[in-house]
């Protein structure tokens, strides 16, 4: 989707993504380092809030990063509806660092909104800027031989190439790696995206 198409979609009383966490965040939260401290995670390109509202729940310190601000309205309207405090960052990831040191960086389709010139540096942000034993949880969309582009795919999207998400963990402590391909009907017309989902554990 495009920025102002977005604007429109997020600025609906409807929630496009809705308001249940997915399950990924579930197995995040499985995955997020015990400590004595409170949590502090990010979720990169947070959407409506789905997630990052639902790190919240769990009594974690969370910031939903995204460059959509009618998105992030909706996620902080969801958070006081849930009785919880959100932190909204308004932010591009190609260029983004985050607003302090975090033990989860969580991302759900959101990646592939970073230019592929800019992955490095990013990923090395995010790492570095990631408490010892802290977790990543990423969802990339890749490039598939069987699975034509997806046709709401924008121009300012980039898949992945398959294993570029892991390489760039190469040096942590990869929890699960997981490729799928899945049917989608946003945009109205049903259609397949292959991803990758990565789950990684910083070193101690
Ligand atoms: C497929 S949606 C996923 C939203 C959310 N993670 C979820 O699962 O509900 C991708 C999100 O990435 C956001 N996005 C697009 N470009 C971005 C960028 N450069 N930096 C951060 N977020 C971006 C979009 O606004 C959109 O909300």
């Amino acid at each position: 989707m495009e920025f102002e198409e977005r604007e429109q979609v997020y600025g609906r009383e409807a929630y496009y993504w809705g308001t249940e966490p997915n399950e990924m965040a579930e197995q995040t939260v499985a995955l997020a380092p015990e400590t004595s401290d409170t949590v502090t995670a990010v979720d990169v390109g947070a959407g409506e809030g789905r997630d990052a509202v639902f790190f919240a729940e769990q009594g974690w310190n969370v910031y939903a990063m995204e460059v959509s601000p009618s998105g992030l309205a909706k996620a902080r309207r969801l958070a006081d509806r849930r009785g919880v405090t959100l932190q909204t960052v308004e932010a591009d990831a190609n260029d983004a660092t985050l607003p302090e040191a975090v033990d989860v960086v969580y991302s759900a389709g959101a990646v592939q909104y970073i230019r592929p010139g800019n992955r490095e540096r990013q990923f090395g942000r995010f790492k570095e800027q990631t408490t010892a034993g802290g977790v990543h949880a990423i969802f990339a969309f890749v490039d598939h031989p069987e699975v034509p582009t997806a046709p709401d795919w924008t121009e300012n999207e980039h898949a992945y190439a398959q294993g570029e998400l892991a390489a760039y963990y190469e040096d942590w402590d990869v929890i699960e790696e997981t490729a799928i391909v899945f049917d989608d009907e946003s945009g109205g017309e049903t259609h397949q995206h292959a991803a990758e989902i990565l789950y990684a554990r910083k070193p101690n």
